[in-house]
This record gives C-alpha cells, sequence and structure tokens, in this order.
C-alpha cells in the first residue's frame, strides 16, 4: 500500500541530509541523492516545502532522470493538502502623465479652434444681402 503523506509532513524535510520533493503528485525522498544530483543540491533544497513540480519540468529532465528518480519514491502526497494556487494576473495600469493628458487635450482642441476660426471669418467676410436669394 502507498504512503499518503500531507503537505505539512513533506514539508518539514528541506535540509542537506533530510531532503524531500513533491513532483507530480508524489514523495520523493533525495536526501541521499542530492551530493550526486548533477543539477546540484542547492536547487533541490530551493524545491523543497512546495510542489516542485513546475521547477522539475521546466529543468527538461531526461528520460533517465524520470527513470533513476522512481526509486527515490516514499508515498504520494494528499493532494487536498497541498496549497491553492492562486492565478495572479496583473492588469496593468496606463496612467497618462501630464503631457499625454495635453497632447490628447490639443488634439481636439486644434481642429476646434480651427473650426471656430473658420466659421468667425466666413461670418464676418460674409455680405448679409449676398445671403438672400434675389
Ligand atoms: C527526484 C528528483 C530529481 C532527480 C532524480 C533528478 C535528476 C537529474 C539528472 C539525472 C540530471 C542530469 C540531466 C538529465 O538527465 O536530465 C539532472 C539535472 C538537473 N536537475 Fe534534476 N533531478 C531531480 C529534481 C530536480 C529538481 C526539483 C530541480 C529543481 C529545479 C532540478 C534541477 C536540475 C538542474 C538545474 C539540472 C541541470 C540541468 C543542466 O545542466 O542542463 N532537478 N537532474
Amino acid at each position: 500500500m502507498t504512503t499518503l503523506f500531507t503537505f505539512e509532513d513533506a514539508q518539514r524535510h528541506k535540509e542537506k541530509g533530510d531532503c524531500w520533493l513533491i513532483i507530480d503528485g508524489k514523495v520523493y525522498d533525495v536526501s541521499k541523492f542530492a551530493d550526486e544530483h548533477p543539477g546540484g543540491d542547492q536547487v533541490l533544497f530551493a524545491s523543497t516545502g512546495k510542489d516542485a513540480t513546475e521547477d522539475f519540468e521546466d529543468i527538461g529532465h531526461s528520460a533517465g532522470a524520470l527513470e533513476l528518480m522512481t526509486q527515490f519514491a516514499i508515498g504520494d502526497i494528499d493532494v487536498t493538502t497541498l496549497p491553492v494556487k492562486h492565478d495572479v494576473r496583473v492588469t496593468p495600469v496606463v496612467v497618462k502623465s501630464p503631457s499625454d493628458m495635453l497632447i490628447t487635450a490639443l488634439q481636439f482642441l486644434i481642429p476646434l479652434t480651427i473650426l471656430a476660426l473658420a466659421l468667425a471669418v466666413r461670418f464676418l467676410t460674409n455680405d448679409p444681402k449676398s445671403m438672400t436669394p434675389s
């Protein structure tokens, strides 16, 4: 029968000589392997106390590594005890600088001013009589 560990159980083993990893729902005791790990022992310690599946997969470990790891498996993790991952999405907030706001205002004001000037010129230079039909 497979032993079921809680996240809390696995979390306690996070140092040299006592190092457990949680990878893909399984718990691995790599205490004795850490010194021989080709990626060094520090990366293994850094992956303790959490679900290390992503860390492990990001490296793109070889088929040989996957086979090797089976001998370190000591049980399964009770997935209900794993901390819930929050999908943090950051919505960028666009803060307009005063100069940006001035440019936006000018984009409206310049055409409006030209239009107003054109109407004023037309109004002032028009002979009211020419407007009436003959
Ligand atoms: C039971 C768990 C693990 C086993 C058995 C294992 C085994 C191995 C093996 C055999 C290699 C040599 C390259 C290969 O064959 O893929 C390797 C490389 C490496 N591993 Fe792991 N590993 C484990 C967990 C981890 C974890 C959790 C990390 C965290 C990031 C990690 C990081 C690395 C790194 C950085 C390398 C070096 C890659 C390179 O030089 O290109 N390993 N590992």
